[in-house]
């Protein structure tokens, strides 16, 4: 019965089939290149989706791991160890300094440590979280109940009570949703990246920050996916001009290797107590440690200011492709609009001409590649986006 829920294909692996079938298999990788078990090379402009900014296989991150490797991988939490201390320090500078940090390893876990912080800060008279239909926050029960998604939610319920959901860009139902005397906390993605890359209407977020200050509503910004200079800028919030009270992020933060991190400010941090919240591997010392060489690379080479202007050049050639009816994001995180619902063939024909891209839905493609991609990869993808699309 289980193989003929998981389709003839699957039921081989040996792997569940959460993630649908595998066509390719990807071996090796190199910068913005990866290579598959037959020796097929392709341009990745999905990044491992928004993960590897620095690109793959990258010197400085592979050297501080092995570094790391031969002087401390683990000690557990009863001890400190100097590069999540130093780490914590960079991710609270890079926010504006005044806050606190704590590890975990992926974003979800990086939301749910937002979520029971938001709660502890509510002592129990206020405990509801508002967050964005369509919006992704994660996978496990916390995060999910905060994802505005039914499919994805459906089949897990019950979940965890205590999670409003409001339509997108819509204030009116954010201002009804934040008048609940029971409402500690908004949470919400800078742009919605995996609902279709959809960017917030001007004034929106600035808005919402408003309201919830006016109602002393903490605002958590989940930058798991914008974060670290994917925008153009190191959070995405920053487009904005917010000053959220907790923020998230994993993604790009070790460049592949799982770290996730909860900044908050200290007045709302000092609300967790020891014993509230852990994990066994958050803030290791390997993790911690590529994270700290993603950091120091990422500001070597201005990574944000070159996001901005690579951003640039690679919307502008889209713009010019056939069938491309629109453009959305920042920086490097493109959404592509197209004028007929194919989405999911063009994605599928790129693959096959050697490009790696996304379809977020039947007429958008996601575009993330690594942030340091050069004009001649751009150039290259938008050739085979041009030949898939004429
Ligand atoms: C905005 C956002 N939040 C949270 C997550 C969940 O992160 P993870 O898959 O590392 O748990 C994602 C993943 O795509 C995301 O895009």
């Amino acid at each position: 019965m289980h193989d003929e829920l998981a389709g003839k294909s699957e039921s081989a692996s040996p792997l569940m089939s959460t993630y649908g079938g595998y066509t390719t298999t990807i071996v090796s990788g190199d910068g913005c290149v990866l290579v598959d078990d037959h020796g097929r090379r392709y341009l990745d402009f999905l990044g491992g989706i928004s993960v590897v900014s620095l690109g793959h296989a990258n010197n400085a991150i592979a050297s501080a791991l092995a570094e790391q490797a031969q002087t401390l991988v683990h000690v557990s939490n009863f001890f400190a160890n100097p590069k999540a201390l130093k780490l914590a320090e960079e991710i609270d500078l890079l926010l504006g300094g005044g806050g606190k940090v704590f590890f975990s390893n992926s974003g979800a876990e990086a939301n749910e440590a937002a979520i029971k912080l938001a709660r502890r800060y509510g002592a129990r008279e206020r405990f509801e979280i508002v967050s964005a239909v369509n919006g992704f926050h994660g996978r496990t029960l916390g995060a999910l109940a905060a994802t505005g998604q039914p499919a994805k939610q459906d089949p897990f319920r019950p979940l965890p009570e205590g999670f409003l959901h409001v339509p997108f860009n819509d204030l009116d139902a954010m201002r009804e949703a934040l008048d609940r005397p029971t409402v500690v906390a908004v949470l919400l993605e800078p742009i919605q990246a995996e609902a279709g890359i959809i960017d917030p209407l001007p004034g929106y977020l600035e808005a919402v920050a408003e309201m919830a200050r006016d109602r002393s509503v903490l605002f958590i910004i989940d930058e798991v996916q914008t974060g670290l200079c994917r925008t153009g800028r190191w959070f995405g919030f920053e487009h904005f001009g917010l000053s959220p009270d907790i923020v998230t992020m994993a993604k790009a933060l070790g460049n592949g290797v799982p770290i996730g991190a909860t900044w908050a400010k200290s007045s709302v941090a000092q609300a967790f107590q020891p014993g509230d919240h852990g994990t066994t591997f958050g803030g290791g010392a390997l993790a911690s440690a590529a994270a700290l060489a993603v950091l120091g690379e990422m500001k070597r080479l201005d990574l944000a200011e070159r996001t901005a202007s690579m951003g640039e050049y690679l919307r502008s050639a889209l713009r010019l492709l056939p069938g491309v009816r629109a453009l959305s994001g920042r920086g490097l995180l493109v959404g592509v609009e197209l004028s007929e619902p194919r989405a999911q063939e063009v994605a599928k024909r790129a693959l096959e001409a050697g490009l790696i891209v996304n379809a977020l839905s039947a007429d958008r493609l996601r575009l993330a590649p690594p942030l340091i991609v050069s004009t001649e990869e751009i150039d290259a993808a938008v050739t085979i986006l041009r030949s898939v699309l004429t």
